[in-house]
């Protein structure tokens, strides 16, 4: 039997060492956890679900895989309700602000001991932006794509460092690391969302106006740095 496992949630996997203790902070269908168990990745999984009806899925799911015994289930606002004894935390399929409040109630997750791997769904600049000033760091960037969609999927540990520019919040340092094929079209697809931005706020002008023109700018010329002028 096959864990249907999106490849968003394969490469949040594969950025888990082996032998890890993972929590998956929202966990709903559990999947994430199971495939880690299954492929004898991590040593052990903590799932836990701020609701009830997804957690009792997660259950059932390690029931059906054969991996209950090693994963323990926890309803559990972010990390509120878990225990602490974890290597690696896995938040994925969230906007930036539910990801920002469970870490905001979390200030023991500032410790170079967790590993955090955030896959983030919306405002993925903001996130960013409060990492760096919280004393995080992101220390790789990999994408993934699940039909048309292609996601950043980020490791963040604590360690304080100097803040990004406003456009390496939109793409990281890390990410052009990553040699990631799928690179490119999340250039585009970032500089275009910043284009349609732009094109909105420029009737009323304003802060947010020159901030996303002047992000859309650095981007243009850092793309024509490493792509050369594709027109
Ligand atoms: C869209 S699903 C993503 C599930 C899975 N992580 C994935 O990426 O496919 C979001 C899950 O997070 C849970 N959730 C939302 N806010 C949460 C919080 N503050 N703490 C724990 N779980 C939360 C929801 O109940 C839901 O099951």
């Amino acid at each position: 039997m096959n864990i249907p496992l999106s490849n968003r949630l394969k490469a949040c996997c594969e950025l888990v060492r082996q032998g890890d203790r993972v929590a998956d902070i929202g966990c709903d269908h559990g999947y994430l956890g199971i495939h880690l168990l299954r492929e004898n990745i991590a040593a052990s999984v903590i799932a836990a679900d701020i609701n009830e009806g997804p957690l009792q899925s997660a259950i059932q799911n390690a029931g059906k895989f054969g991996v209950k015994d090693r994963m323990t289930f926890y309803l559990s606002d972010g990390v509120n309700s878990i225990p602490k004894d974890f290597d690696t935390l896995v938040c994925a399929g969230m906007g930036a602000d539910t990801m920002i409040s469970i870490l905001e109630s979390a200030p023991w997750l500032k410790n170079a001991k967790y590993r955090l791997i955030l896959q983030c769904q919306s405002r993925r600049p903001a996130l960013r932006k409060y990492l760096y000033e919280q004393g995080f760091c992101i220390r790789k960037e990999t994408l993934a794509k699940d039909g048309r969609f292609i996601y950043p999927i980020t490791e963040v540990i604590y360690t304080p460092s100097p803040a990004l520019s406003p456009a390496q919040y939109h793409i990281t340092p890390a990410l052009l690391k990553s040699g990631s094929e799928l690179l490119p079209a999340f250039y585009q697809m970032v500089v275009d969302g910043l284009v349609v931005s732009v094109k909105g706020l420029s009737r009323t002008g304003g802060e947010k106006y020159e901030q996303y023109k002047a992000v859309l700018q650095e981007l243009k010329e850092l793309e024509e740095r490493i792509y050369g002028n594709r027109c």
